[in-house]
């Protein structure tokens, strides 16, 4: 009788609150900046974890962006997040401030996992850049969920996300989930949720795209500190949700 290899992972509660699924909203704040040596330089004055700023260079590089896309902010420190809240209000009053820019504390760039892209034509606006649903830009938008990128505001989905439409911010989730929340037409919000109704060892969600195929699966934090997870010997990616759990994906040959 042949036995699967297992591995246990042994993971205590505060990685709950990193990986690249990490949830961030009013709700459930950041809770850990990342440090210096994670962030890297995209251009001068904007920095993104460096696995985020990667894979958006291969993006942009994939579809012969040249300099039609400039990154216009990425990883925001809570000081820079406090003065752009302070700064909106003061010039377009509360509720544009409420809508375009995150409580501070509660913004992804903090993260830095979210990048704001405009495309470069005549002056570009610092809160809320061009990026139409056409040429280039859609180009993009359609093959960063290929790399991992999602469009994290969408139109309708505003009562959900308590953002406005930000058709320029781009938020890294990373691999299968990208493309799979596109494909269900979920926010970062509803695919959380969702998530939680497969769990890994009990229920798992299989995804199959034609080429690969993983199984995803929520792990609830235990209480008392230390999650343990008993895994096959297949690659696989977590990360925690920042709210209650992991989730894995696991992948399948
Ligand atoms: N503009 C987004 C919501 C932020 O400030 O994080
Ligand atoms: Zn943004």
């Amino acid at each position: 009788m042949s036995r699967t290899a297992t591995r246990t992972l042994r993971l205590t509660n505060d990685a709950v609150y990193r990986g690249d699924l990490l949830l961030i909203n009013p709700d459930h704040p950041l809770r850990q900046q990342p440090g210096d040596d994670a962030l890297a330089e995209l251009c001068p004055g904007v920095r993104l974890e460096k696995k985020a700023a990667a894979i958006l260079a291969r993006v942009l590089e994939a579809i012969g962006a040249g300099r039609r896309i400039v990154a216009v902010s990425g990883y925001r420190t809570m000081a820079e997040q406090q003065a752009i809240y302070a700064d909106a209000t003061a010039r377009h009053g509360p509720e544009y401030a409420r809508t375009y820019v995150a409580l501070p504390g509660c913004s992804e760039h903090q993260s830095g996992l979210a990048i704001d892209l405009a495309e470069s034509a005549g002056a570009i606006d610092f809160i809320t850049p061009a990026f139409p649903y056409s040429g280039i830009c859609q180009t993009f938008r359609r093959a960063a969920v290929r790399y991992g990128f999602i469009e994290r505001y969408p139109k309708g989905k505003e009562a959900v996300t308590r953002i406005g439409h930000e058709p320029w911010h781009f938020r890294y989730i990373g691999l299968p989930h990208a493309a799979l929340l596109t494909r269900l037409g979920l926010t970062l919000e509803e695919y959380t949720s969702w998530l939680r109704g497969y769990e890994h060892g009990k229920n798992p969600y299989l995804l199959e795209d034609g080429t690969h195929a993983w199984e995803l699966g929520f792990v609830p934090a235990a209480e008392g500190g230390c999650t343990e997870i008993e895994i096959g010997a297949m690659p696989y990616t977590l990360s925690g949700n920042n709210v209650d759990g992991f989730v894995l994906a696991v992948w399948r040959a």
